[in-house]
């Protein structure tokens, strides 16, 4: 289990300003995150369209922590170079994206990034077993995958300490999107989780001039974490 300090933040740009991403993840940055999550979604997996990897080529520039890259896209592999070769640090892919996903995180790590797994609410945490050796993170969708400002989904909180149980002494970080507010966040890191995503919640009420509410909304997320013994 993480100690409560381990906990990163790491707000989802799908809930900033599209056109002004640059100022925003400057403000998210300088509020407090620990990580930018970029949600990228091809029409095809999840039914909305956000960006490719041009865009995140262009922000990378203004990411000073770690670039977070969600792939909500398939097929997978064919972009993998690409947004590599974008700046990601980490990149993740769904396991319900293909038959291959052995090869697709083979891949990912061949490109030098770290690699990660995502699983949709309707995969059970076994998926992931065979893969440990081959993955830094994984990420447990707290809502089905698509959109921001969905309603967290408690039957999620099981898979997260049974992947905990899982995973052992193994560095891998376990990752949860979707639905994360104050009072959602310290049910998944009391079950193991150790990323949090957080869209709606960080960026609701705050803009590039007020970004105090960002850092409110982040350190009310934080607080509440950090009120749960380990
Ligand atoms: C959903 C995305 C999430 C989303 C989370 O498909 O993967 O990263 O932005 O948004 P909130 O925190 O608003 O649920
Ligand atoms: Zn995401």
């Amino acid at each position: 289990m993480p100690t409560q300090s381990a906990i990163k933040i790491a707000p989802s740009i799908l809930s900033a300003d599209f056109a002004d991403f640059g100022r925003e993840i400057q403000a998210i940055e300088a509020q407090g995150a620990d990580w930018v999550h970029v949600d990228v979604m091809d029409g095809h997996f999840v039914p909305n369209l956000t960006f490719g990897p041009q865009l995140c080529k262009a922000i990378r520039r203004h990411i000073k922590t770690v670039m977070d890259v969600h792939l909500m896209i398939s097929p997978v592999d064919t972009y993998i170079e690409a947004f590599a070769e974008a700046g990601a640090d980490i990149i993740t892919a769904h396991a319900e994206a293909g038959p291959h996903m052995h090869r697709t995180l083979q891949a990912i790590r061949a490109t030098g990034k770290k690699a990660g797994l995502a699983l949709n609410p309707g995969t059970p945490a076994e998926a992931a077993a065979p893969l440990l050796d081959l993955v830094d993170l994984i990420c447990v969708m707290t809502v089905n995958p698509g959109f921001g400002g969905q309603k967290f989904l408690h039957s999620q909180i099981d898979k997260v300490r049974s992947l905990r149980a899982m995973i052992g002494g193994r560095p891998i970080h376990i990752e949860i999107d979707g639905g994360i507010t104050p009072e959602t966040a310290p049910l998944v890191t009391a079950a193991g989780a150790d990323v949090l995503v957080a869209g709606s919640s960080v960026f609701s009420g705050g803009s590039v001039e007020r970004p105090e509410i960002y850092g409110r909304n982040i350190r009310a997320i934080r607080a509440a974490v950090e009120t749960v013994a380990v």
